[in-house]
């Protein structure tokens, strides 16, 4: 072992947590105790162990819930499942979710071993590998994002900067320009990065709910109210909060807003007691927010409050020499996922995706690789992997949408009004374009289907 490995034991009875420790620090691991599952994910979180292995049943959080958990963290991390006897369907379950492996008890210490040893010298690897896409990562842009455009280093510096002030900052940019992730690296560079970062987006809550989403409701505020909920200003305690599509906060609500964010304090909704909070707020939106003012959908006073400093991201059609890098950049992210032989992009190809308008931005350009990660069958991106509407967006029309027969009129206008928003990378302001319809229109149709409106 070249590195100190880390192994968290997570079980409810205390014995087995002890044998379990001991047996692992005489094999020379370094070993974290967990007792319960919420405790394991904290665990995870502050001293990310290398390795964890798990008990399956548990009050409160099973380790299957704590396995969806931690993979959504970090999807490489193994994870290992123990448990008693005769819960093969589990074992099954467990290993479509991501487990490493699946233990029975009581356990088989030489296979624990094995298998153990086999995450370890896979773990190393993958860490040496990270090392090393970080340090090229280094070179093509800042944290998370990829780019080394004049106008993408502004924004980086202006991000560095803000990070460690704890003032508001107003992130804009059109749809897909990497608008969260600016957030999130503010959160992440900035001293509040061991509390939690959440983002609340009012435009993917129905207005009526978005009060107690928000401030969280006490029992019985409201029909529906059964028990106590506590809100996004309280989830975020000690960390930050992302107002996402601000302009889209109900109006009514502002005022209230404007005044947590000089106090500090709320009432929940159908709450008597003041809360308090210590939470930076960032802010976010697709819109000009200065038009918002005028139109008289964002108030001009919490306009003025959340944009102590502001984080404008260019399209990326702006973004000289972005595209190239972000296109190789996701189809080295995509053929792995994939299991694609694509390993290179033609000149033509690049030449195509660098006069395209991009009206979904970054998202949009993500999406374009997947697809031509999944088609592109030998080892070069062809410009005929892309789809019609890059190749041709003068056409003005959607050239694949491909309906089988025997839908509803209803279905196949749903099938072209998802198939156009996953073409536009999820634009729904293109995506109307598109279609002649209204974005309301769109926005209603896809609350009809159960989606974010
Ligand atoms: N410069 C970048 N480098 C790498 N990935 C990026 C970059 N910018 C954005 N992304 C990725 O593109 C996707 C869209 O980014 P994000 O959700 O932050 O955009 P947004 O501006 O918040 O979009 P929307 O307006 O639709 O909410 C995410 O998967 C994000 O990780
Ligand atoms: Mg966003």
């Amino acid at each position: 072992m070249s590195r100190q490995i880390t192994v968290l034991v997570v079980d409810d009875e205390a014995t087995m947590r002890d044998i379990l420790e001991m047996r692992l620090r005489k094999w020379g691991f370094d070993v974290l105790v967990a007792a319960d599952a919420t405790e394991a994910a904290r665990v995870v979180r502050e001293d990310e162990p290398d390795i964890v292995l798990s008990d399956i049943v548990m009050p409160e959080m099973s380790g299957l819930e704590l396995l969806r958990e931690l993979k959504g963290q970090d999807p490489d991390r193994p994870v290992i499942l123990l448990t008693a006897h005769g819960t093969v369907e589990r074992a099954v379950e467990a290993m479509k979710v991501g487990a490493r492996d699946f233990l029975t008890k009581p356990l088989n210490y030489p296979n624990l071993k094995a298998v153990l040893d086999q995450a370890c010298r896979d773990r190393e690897v993958l860490v040496r590998s990270r090392r090393l896409s970080l340090e090229l990562k280094g070179e093509k842009g800042f944290g998370p994002f990829i780019g080394m455009s004049p106008r993408m280093k502004d924004a980086y510096s202006l991000i560095q900067a803000v990070a460690s002030s704890d003032a508001s900052v107003l992130i804009t940019g059109e749809s897909g320009t990497g608008k969260e992730l600016a957030a999130k690296t503010i959160h992440d560079l900035s001293a509040r990065k061991h509390g939690d970062f959440v983002a609340v987006n009012a435009a993917a809550i129905p207005r009526d709910l978005v009060e107690s989403e928000l401030f969280g409701h006490e029992k019985g505020a409201f029909t529906g109210a059964s028990h106590d909920r506590i809100g996004c200003f309280e989830l975020a305690d000690s960390g930050t909060l992302l107002l996402d599509e601000i302009s889209e906060m109900p109006l009514e609500l502002q005022p209230k807003l404007l005044r947590v964010l000089d106090e500090a304090r709320f009432r929940r909704v159908g709450g008597k007691r003041e809360v308090t909070v210590d939470v930076r707020t960032l802010a976010a939106t697709n819109q000009d927010p200065r038009q918002s003012v005028r139109d008289g959908l964002l108030r001009e006073d919490l306009y003025y409050r959340l944009n102590v400093f502001t984080v404008h991201l260019p399209a990326l059609r702006d973004r000289e020499g972005d595209i190239s890098l972000l296109a190789h950049y996701f189809l080295d992210l995509f053929r792995e996922k994939h299991g694609s032989p694509a390993r290179a992009i033609r000149e033509e190809t690049i030449d195509v995706l660098e006069r395209y308008r991009w009206p979904g931005n970054v998202r949009e350009l993500r999406n374009v690789m997947e697809r031509a990660a999944i088609l592109a069958r030998d080892g070069w991106v062809e410009v005929s992997h892309l789809p019609p509407y890059v190749r041709h967006p003068d056409d003005d029309l959607v050239g694949d949408v491909k309906v089988p027969t025997g839908l509803t009129a209803a279905e196949v206008e749903k099938q072209l009004i998802l198939q156009t928003l996953d073409e536009t990378g999820n634009n729904k302001a293109e995506t109307a374009r598109r279609l002649g319809l209204n974005v309301k229109t769109i926005r209603n149709k896809l609350k009809a289907y159960g989606m974010d409106g």
